[in-house]
């Protein structure tokens, strides 16, 4: 059995960087150097500059790139780079049509910046296909997905938007962050460039940001390459090797964190103080038949609206267990608050125009008994009861 055999759990550890060919160490070595010495002035060897390659990083692109069935990886100094770096592929005059609730980051490049160099953008519900036909113009060039999307979870049928830009010849970016490789394969879906904030299930402990990019195509791999080291928001070596390390455990990591979040979700659903839960994960989902044939899961990352943003105040301040941070895909869980933490570059009227209201929490599930957690938000709902009955009872709560 060769590791390209190896199921996909196997080939996090066991793949072509399990063992350091010069020493027959089981840990990818960091290589600090800048530079490298050549032998020949008329030929130089594989490595010259770090910036344009480095073992360390070399190793991580390697591996992303077995693991998301594409045949180049690239790491970035953070997803924002690795997603900036494949905008570059867009020339002044391009259109790209773009899902409307994407990162708030990615929406601020898009708006902000790309705009100022003349590349044209229009958001669609991109789970509505008529809707995405409708955005396209003769410059469109590239359709950017994100699903689930962040943070209202909808599902993007990757299959369909692929295959209409491959009819008018644009490509199909997927922001894979929220499933990552261990559930969802965008390449294998007909995707041109899947992209990671490796900050997130990736490395999944809080302690590095890092962005990575792969493709399918030696075309493509060669003009990202180029861009990779023209713009130069490479990934240092100490972080590329935080992240080889995270990805051994993603399997398990994901496994537990992904089966917790269901649980927490259906509690969630059955709680009288929550007004919506949106995971892909439950049956009533809009897109669950969808997210099931596209991916092997729903993910750990889930979102919640609570009555009132007042309610969503007391709710935050009454739990105990998840940090209430920026950020997704740790072992500890997050709790964030999207109208003032992902979204906050979005205005209120942008925000409220793709649903993202100010009674919106995001929960990325880590690797906690799900039952202390569930205990956790059951006790800080409980108060908000309380206070509400108080209030009804016009007494002060
Ligand atoms: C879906 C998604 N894409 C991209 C990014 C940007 O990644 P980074 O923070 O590593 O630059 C984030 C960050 O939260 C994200 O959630």
């Amino acid at each position: 059995m060769t590791e390209h055999q190896y199921s996909f759990e196997t080939r996090l550890l066991h793949n072509q960087h399990k063992i350091d060919p010069v020493t027959g160490a089981v840990s990818v070595p960091i290589q600090h150097a800048s530079t490298f010495h050549q032998y020949n002035v008329g030929q130089f060897g594989k490595y010259d500059y770090a910036r344009s390659l480095n073992p360390t990083r070399e190793a991580l692109e390697d591996v992303i790139a077995e693991l998301e069935n594409g045949i180049k990886g690239f790491a970035f100094s953070s997803g924002m780079a690795a997603i900036s770096t494949a905008f570059l592929l867009l020339s002044a005059g391009d259109h790209v049509v773009i899902t409307e609730d994407v990162y708030g980051g990615t929406f601020r490049m898009v708006t902000e910046v790309l705009s100022r160099f003349g590349v044209e953008h229009t958001f669609v519900d991109m789970t509505d296909i008529t809707q995405v036909k409708q955005a396209i113009q003769p410059n469109t060039r590239a359709f950017y997905v994100e699903t689930p999307s962040n943070p209202l979870l909808k599902v993007t049928d990757i299959r369909a938007i692929s295959s209409l830009a491959k009819e008018i010849g644009a490509l199909t970016f997927v922001d894979n962050t929220f499933l990552t490789p261990a559930l969802q394969r965008p390449l294998e879906l007909g995707a041109d460039i899947v992209l990671h904030s490796a900050t997130k299930f990736l490395s999944g402990h809080s302690d590095v940001i890092a962005g990575l990019a792969v493709v399918k195509d030696e075309e493509l791999a060669k003009r990202l390459g180029f861009l990779q080291n023209s713009f130069g928001a490479v990934l240092g070596v100490q972080d590329a090797w935080l992240v080889l390390r995270g990805l051994k455990t993603l399997s398990v990591r994901l496994e537990h964190s992904q089966k917790a979040a269901l649980q927490i979700a259906e509690f969630l659903q059955s709680h009288p103080q929550i007004e919506k839960v949106y995971y892909p994960g439950l049956s009533d989902h809009p897109h669950y038949e969808l997210q099931h044939a596209q991916a092997q899961g729903a993910g750990a990352v889930l979102s919640f609206e609570l009555k009132s943003e007042a309610a969503l105040r007391s709710f935050v301040s009454g739990v105990n267990i998840p940090v209430f941070a920026v950020s997704l895909g740790a072992v500890e869980s997050i709790l964030s608050y999207p109208a003032k933490m992902s979204h906050a570059a979005m205005s209120l009227a942008e925000r409220e125009k793709r649903g993202i209201k100010n009674s919106l929490l995001r929960l990325s599930v880590g690797l906690e008994n799900p039952d202390d957690m569930i205990n956790d938000f059951s006790s800080s709902l409980e108060q908000l009861s309380e206070a509400n009955l108080a209030l009804q009872q016009g007494e002060c709560p």
